[in-house]
Formats: structure tokens, C-alpha cells, sequence
């Protein structure tokens, strides 16, 4: 098996296929909101390593999916490499009416300029195109985030909010700011969605995976202590019978270009 060259991003492509995979399985109902037609232009925005992508190329959908990570696309490539994938940032789109429809899974959280990146979204779009997208709302992850700032200042670390590295906001915020950039606003939902992660060190893998920028600068037995921690304090509230359930709340919107 081709094993891939990891460049300096801190995806972990390989950690995100093995442990990882629910983020696009949880996905597929998302797919059932898009709804896509034979022979239309989809923009995969965050395609990960291109699970979705491929869910709508078997749909004779043509789509291109992008990711900022150099990581999840060469991995992307090397599992469906009949499918056009690139590397390019939310906030960098040069798309111009290309798509009838954008499509984003579990991305746009990590956008913290979200203005721009709707700007472009709405670029991208054709007339009548639609944009359809589900992400972390206000609230989500609460008792994970909380948990590890707590462990760090116990370890006698401070927690500078500007290295949160999510954007969660509420459903009158986000919906507002897509009106601002010119969509029609047809759908908008903020739901709980506990999410079981896999086996019984998914909360470790969980922070490791995706948490890891808010242990910038924090040496890593602190940063494996301080997990440690976060992991047995969680454990009453996340920890279910026999699996680790994230407290993710979730928004989907839908906005129309016209
Ligand atoms: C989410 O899908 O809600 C999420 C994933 C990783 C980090 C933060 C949130």
C-alpha cells in the first residue's frame, strides 16, 4: 500500500480515516438535503479525505472538492483518484458562478472569518444555485472545551480565547451575516446531536485530532497529562455505557442565490 508523504499541516489524514470516519458518515443525511441531480456542478467545501465527495460523484454528480489541508487532499486522491480535488481555503475561493450548489460538511466551524468565507461562497454560485451546510453552533463541544481550559489552568496554564480555534455561532448570527452577502435564507436548524466516538479512547484521539492548536506551546507530557485529566473528569458526563458520546450541537442552513 502507497503510504503518504505527511507535509507539516497538522491534519492527520491517516488518524482521520481510522478513528475519524463518523464526521462524514454523520454527513450523509446532509446529502439528502442537497438533494443532487445528475450532471450538476457541486463544490465539496472541506471535503476531508473526499468520503462525501465520492457519495455525490456515485450520485453522477460532478463535483470538485477542496480542503485547506494539503494532507487530506493528497489522501482524498489517492482513495477516489477519478474525482478533481484541490487545496484551497474557504476564504480563498476564486470560483465565479461555476455551481448550482455548494456544499460544506464540518468545515465552516474552523472558519473564523465567516464573511468572507459566505462572500465567496455566494461567488461561487450560479444564479438559482444553492448553498447547503451543516457545522458546530453555539454551544457545541461546550463540556469538551471547558473541560481542557479547566485542565490547563489547574497545570497552571493560562487560556487566551484568541487561541480557540472554532467559530460556533448561534442560528440568528450566522443567518443574519448569509442575508448580509445576498442569500435567501430557506432553512435553518440548531439541534443536539450527541456523537459516539470510536472505542474507549475516543475522547484522547477526539482532542488529539482536533484540539490540538489549543496546546500550542505546551510541551506534550504536560499536553498528555492535561488530556489525561480532561479525560477522567469527562468521564461521568461523556462516557455512556460503553462509549464516549461528544456534545455536539450542530447547525444546518440553507440559502438561496436569488
Ligand atoms: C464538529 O464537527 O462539531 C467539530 C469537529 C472538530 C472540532 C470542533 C467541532
Amino acid at each position: 500500500m502507497t503510504k503518504i508523504q505527511l507535509s507539516n499541516d497538522s491534519w492527520n489524514a491517516r488518524l482521520y480515516d481510522s478513528k475519524h470516519s463518523f464526521v462524514s458518515k454523520l454527513g450523509n443525511d446532509l446529502v439528502d438535503l442537497l438533494d443532487p441531480k445528475e450532471g450538476e456542478r457541486i463544490l465539496d467545501l472541506g471535503c476531508g479525505t473526499g468520503d462525501l465527495a465520492k457519495v455525490l460523484s456515485d450520485k453522477r454528480v460532478k463535483v470538485i472538492g477542496v480542503d485547506k489541508s494539503e494532507n487530506m487532499i493528497k489522501q482524498a486522491k489517492l482513495k477516489y483518484p477519478e474525482i478533481e480535488f484541490s487545496v484551497c481555503d474557504a476564504t480563498e475561493l476564486t470560483y465565479y458562478e461555476k455551481f448550482d450548489a455548494v456544499f460544506s460538511n464540518a468545515t465552516l466551524h474552523w472558519i473564523k472569518t465567516p464573511k468572507i468565507a459566505l462572500e465567496c461562497i455566494f461567488n461561487s454560485l450560479k444564479q438559482n444555485g444553492r448553498f447547503i451546510a451543516e457545522f458546530g453552533g453555539k454551544g457545541n463541544i461546550n463540556l469538551i472545551s471547558d473541560a481542557i481550559i479547566k485542565s490547563m489552568k489547574e497545570q497552571g496554564y493560562e487560556f487566551n480565547m484568541e487561541r480557540f480555534p472554532w467559530y460556533f455561532p448561534s442560528i440568528g448570527e450566522y443567518t443574519s451575516l448569509m442575508e448580509d452577502v445576498g442569500f435567501r435564507v430557506i432553512f435553518s436548524h440548531h439541534f443536539d446531536r450527541p456523537t459516539p466516538l470510536e472505542d474507549e479512547n475516543g475522547i484522547k484521539n477526539w482532542i488529539h485530532m482536533f484540539a490540538s492548536d489549543m496546546f500550542t506551546g505546551i510541551p506534550s507530557d504536560m499536553k498528555d497529562l492535561i488530556i489525561s485529566k480532561v479525560e477522567y473528569n469527562l468521564n461521568n458526563h461523556l462516557f455512556k455505557e460503553d462509549k464516549w458520546l461528544a456534545d455536539y450541537k450542530r447547525i444546518r442552513v440553507i440559502g438561496m442565490k436569488n
